[in-house]
């Protein structure tokens, strides 16, 4: 068995649970009655082709071979037009009743990926391409509601009937018609996996192609502003049109394929027909059979040979959910490189003190990004950290939220490790505005709001107050309903930080992160949140990364950070008296802003 095959048995055998959810009771008379209705549609749809030979021959004088009943032509009419009916409706039935059970598991799996997703961790995120995990996800859980409908409803009960036939064609008729019969199916069967295996690749070629056009067409999308700033639109058709083309490539083959196999189809089935009608019309001929038995073979085949039609397409498309599916869990089995310790507690803070201890980071192993970093915050008191771009600052905040473990070292919040509680818990004591803020495509209000959901609009106009943005938002004609468009693209830089100030007030949290929350804002609007924030931080337990250093005379400790490791630590007096890197930043900055005045952004 290849890899593939290997792994799509299991995937089928995961699915199988679904079939009978057992954490949903009320699905399972589901479960019973749709296979009650399928055997009901299979019994009546054998019946079909006899009710239609005894109606032929009835009509053209033969006697009638249903010793059980003896019927006027009319009725028997009536019977075979009424069977054919309600082998139909016993068919749509099973559907329906079984879309319940089939949705149910679509949507657990595409929960669960979902959740998954939600649970890896940044380093999987910034390397990942959104577009083409969303259309992962949604072309994976098409396929479970796929395979699971239709092997269960279609290729198990086919190959039933397929047996079930070729008895009463044995018993009916003779041991050749029966060969002829289960031959031609047979081949069939066995051509149209051999010509769907040859295909696979052109699907597989052509999944990937459109995953890939649409993770560049998206990212591209993505980065309107960019390309227009470098009136790079032919370099950007170019490279999706290129996509495209392998698309096309890909689905020219594919439909090649395709085209071949059903001429194949046609041609065993129209061959096998031939035969097994050749026979019965000798015998119709010798009186050893009736019309109706030369009508009966004919229909018996056609019969089987339209799920048998259908099979073709549902083999290929069981093959191909497979493939999609085995991606969709192959997304479930990353593994996140920042994980809860088993049996991990809640993070209960006893008090808010902050440390780092020896703490050494790399993103990659080759470039060592913190060295040693040591500091301390007490609970209550405010820790600022500077240092040139580049020189690790954001990095500390990402691993107090634990984004990242650090290689060695202790980071721990109130004397405790922050690695040995959940990480839910965790976050959930912190709050931060980061450098780089993005927004939901929503409202304002809805933006604000997410710092906590349960938020009413009373809470989220104080914190916009402190955040020195609900002035602005009353002056927009739709205020707190205004949209904010794409990760927040229709704010300026500074509206953007400003309710990201405001949400991560509304959360309340015990100890409050700024990443150059204010680097945008100019100096009027800053000072007044930066008065409104030190009111809030004033017993709270607080680290500012800051650029301008104006904004952290106040801090209780400054630390200086270059190239990750910790140059100078002490306050601003402390600092300026010794006089080296801190003190030299802070002229040039006071320098900068006598010459330009102060900042407008
Ligand atoms: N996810 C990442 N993978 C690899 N390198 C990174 C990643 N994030 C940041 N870096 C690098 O780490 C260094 C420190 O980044 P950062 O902490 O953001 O600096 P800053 O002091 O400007 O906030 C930078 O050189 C940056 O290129
Ligand atoms: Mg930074």
């Amino acid at each position: 068995m290849s890899n593939l095959e290997r792994s799509g048995w299991q995937t089928i055998k995961s699915l199988a649970k679904y079939l009978w959810p057992k954490d949903r009771k009320e699905l399972q008379p589901f479960v019973v009655f749709s296979l009650l209705s399928l055997v009901i549609a299979k019994a009546v749809n054998v019946t079909v082709p006899f009710l239609l030979k005894a109606s032929i021959d009835s009509l053209s004088g033969s006697k009638i071979e249903l010793p059980f009943i003896v019927l006027l032509p009319a009725s028997l009419v009536i019977s075979y037009g009424a069977a054919r009916i309600l082998a139909s409706i016993f068919g749509e039935l099973r559907d329906f009743l079984f879309i319940r059970v089939a949705q149910n598991a679509q949507r657990k799996i595409a929960l669960e990926t979902f959740s998954h997703l939600h649970n890896l961790s940044l380093d999987f995120h910034l390397s990942r391409q959104t577009g083409g995990i969303s259309r992962v996800i949604d072309r994976g859980t098409k396929g479970v509601n796929f395979v699971l409908t239709f092997a269960t409803f279609n290729i198990l009960p086919t190959l039933i009937e397929i047996i079930l036939v070729t008895g009463i064609v044995y018993y009916h008729f003779n041991f050749t018609f029966s060969l002829i019969m289960f031959g031609t199916i047979f081949i069939y069967i066995a051509l149209t996996l051999f010509v769907t295996e040859w295909r696979m690749k052109f699907r597989k070629a052509m999944n990937k192609e459109e995953t890939e056009a649409n993770s560049k067409a998206i990212d591209s999308l993505l980065n309107y502003e960019t390309v227009k700033y470098f009136s790079n639109e032919q370099h950007e058709k170019d490279r999706y049109d290129r996509s495209l083309q392998r698309y096309e490539q890909a689905s020219i083959q594919s439909q090649f394929g395709l085209s071949l196999l059903n001429t194949v189809q046609a041609a065993v089935i129209g061959l096998g027909l031939m035969a097994i009608m050749m026979l019965t019309a000798a015998g119709v001929e010798s009186h050893q059979y009736t019309v109706g038995d030369f009508v009966l073979v004919n229909t018996f085949l056609i019969q089987l040979y339209l799920p048998l039609n259908f099979l073709g397409f549902v083999y290929r498309e069981i093959k191909n959910s497979l493939v999609d599916m085995e991606k969709m869990f192959e997304l479930q089995n990353v593994f996140p490189s920042v994980s809860d310790a088993a049996n991990a507690p809640e993070m209960n803070l006893l008090n808010t003190e902050v440390v780092f201890q020896n703490v050494n980071f790399s993103y990659q192993p080759e470039r060592a990004i913190l060295k040693n970093v040591n500091f301390k915050v007490p609970s209550g008191k405010t820790l600022a950290i500077v240092g040139p771009s580049g020189s690790g600052k954001s990095t500390i905040a990402r691993l107090i939220f634990r984004f990242y473990d650090p290689q060695s070292g202790i980071i721990s919040l109130g004397g405790v490790s922050i690695k040995d509680v959940t990480q839910s818990s965790l976050r959930l004591k912190l709050g931060m505005v980061p450098q780089d803020t993005v927004l939901f495509n929503d409202t304002i209000g809805y933006n604000i709001g997410y710092g906590n959901p349960k938020a009413g609009q009373a809470d989220i106009e104080r914190v916009a107050k402190l955040a020195q943005i609900h002035h602005f938002i009353e002056l927009l004609p739709l205020k707190y309903n205004t949209q904010v468009g794409e990760r927040g693209l229709k704010l300026s830089g500074g509206e953007k930080q400003r309710v990201a100030i405001a949400r991560t007030l509304l959360k309340n949290p015990s100890i409050f992160v700024f990443d150059e929350a204010t680097s945008a804002l100019d100096s009027h609007t800053e000072k007044e949140i930066q008065k409104s924030l030190k009111e809030i931080s004033k017993n709270v337990t607080t680290i500012v990364i800051a650029h301008r250093l104006s904004t952290i005379v106040d801090a209780d400790e400054i630390i200086v950070l270059k190239n990750g490791e910790i140059v100078e630590q002490g306050t601003h007096h402390d600092l300026i008296l010794r006089d080296q890197v801190y003190a030299e930043l802070w002229s040039k900055q006071k320098l900068e802003q006598e010459e330009t005045g102060p900042r407008h952004l």
